[in-house]
C-alpha cells in the first residue's frame, strides 16, 4: 500500500492544526483471470496472494472442465467462474468473455488446452504460463503434468524445477521470465519429483505474477 502523509496546516484562530491523510494506492485494481483445467492448487495461491491486494485481483476463473476442482477453490474465494468447451474457445466465446470482464492478465495455471492465437494476440506480453520443469527441456506437445515427472525421472535427471514464461503462438515457447531448480537424488519418484515441483510453483508463481504487473 502505498501512504502518503499529507501535512495540511489549517490556522483555526492563532493555533495551527496538522491532519494526516492516508492515500491509498490509486491505480485502479489490475484485473487477472484465471485458466485452470484440474485441480487448482496453484490457482488457490494465487487467489489467497491477491486476496487483499492493492495492485490486482482475480476477477475469473475460466475452465474447459466442468468438473474440474479449481471451481470449488474459486467459490471459497468468491471469485465469479465461468466454464467453457474447447470449440467456444476456439470460436472466440472464451475472448469475448474475457474482454467483457475487461481482464488486464491471463494467467494458465494448469491450464491444458492449447490457447488459439487470437487469444495470445488479445494479450501481448500480459499472459502467463508455469510449466512444471526446466524449459526449454521438457516442453511441447504432450509434456504436461505426470508426463514431464516421468521423463525427468526416465532421463536420470538431477534437477528440475519451475518455468514461468509468457504466452506466445508457440507452445512452451515465450520468453521466460523466472525459473527455480530443485535438486534430485535416486530416491525420487514421478510422485514426489511432482510434490518438490508443486512447493516451487507454490512459493513462486504468485510473486512472479506480482512482479510482472509492477
Ligand atoms: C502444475 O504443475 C503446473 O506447472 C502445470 O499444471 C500443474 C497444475 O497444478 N502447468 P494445479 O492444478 O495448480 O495443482
Amino acid at each position: 500500500m502505498i501512504k502518503k502523509h499529507i501535512a495540511a496546516w489549517r490556522h483555526c484562530g492563532r493555533i495551527p492544526l496538522i491532519s494526516q491523510v492516508t492515500i491509498k494506492n490509486s491505480n485502479p485494481l489490475k484485473r487477472l483471470a484465471i485458466l485452470a483445467s484440474g485441480s487448482g492448487s496453484n490457482a488457490e495461491k494465487i487467489m489467497a496472494h491477491f486476496q487483499h491486494s492493492d495492485i490486482a485481483e482475480i476477477t475469473l476463473i475460466a475452465s474447459n472442465k466442468p468438473d474440474a476442482y479449481v471451481l470449488e477453490r474459486a467459490k471459497k474465494f468468491n471469485v465469479p467462474s465461468f466454464t467453457f468447451s474447447k470449440k467456444e474457445m476456439d470460436t472466440g466465446i472464451l475472448l469475448d468473455k474475457l474482454k467483457a470482464e475487461k481482464i488486464d492478465y491471463v494467467i494458465l495455471a494448469g491450464f491444458l488446452l492449447k490457447v488459439p492465437v487470437e487469444l495470445t494476440r488479445a494479450f501481448p506480453d500480459r499472459m502467463v504460463n508455469i510449466h512444471p520443469a526446466l524449459l526449454p527441456k521438457y516442453g511441447g506437445k504432450g509434456m504436461y503434468g505426470h508426463f514431464v515427472h516421468e521423463a525427468v525421472k526416465a532421463a536420470g535427471e538431477k534437477e528440475t524445477g519451475i518455468t514461468i514464461h509468457l504466452v506466445n503462438e508457440n507452445y512452451d515457447e515465450g520468453k521466460i521470465i523466472f525459473q527455480a531448480h530443485t535438486t534430485l537424488n535416486e530416491l525420487d519418484t514421478p510422485d514426489s519429483i511432482a510434490a518438490k515441483v508443486h512447493e516451487l510453483e507454490h512459493k513462486y508463481f504468485p510473486q512472479v505474477i506480482e512482479g510482472l504487473l509492477e
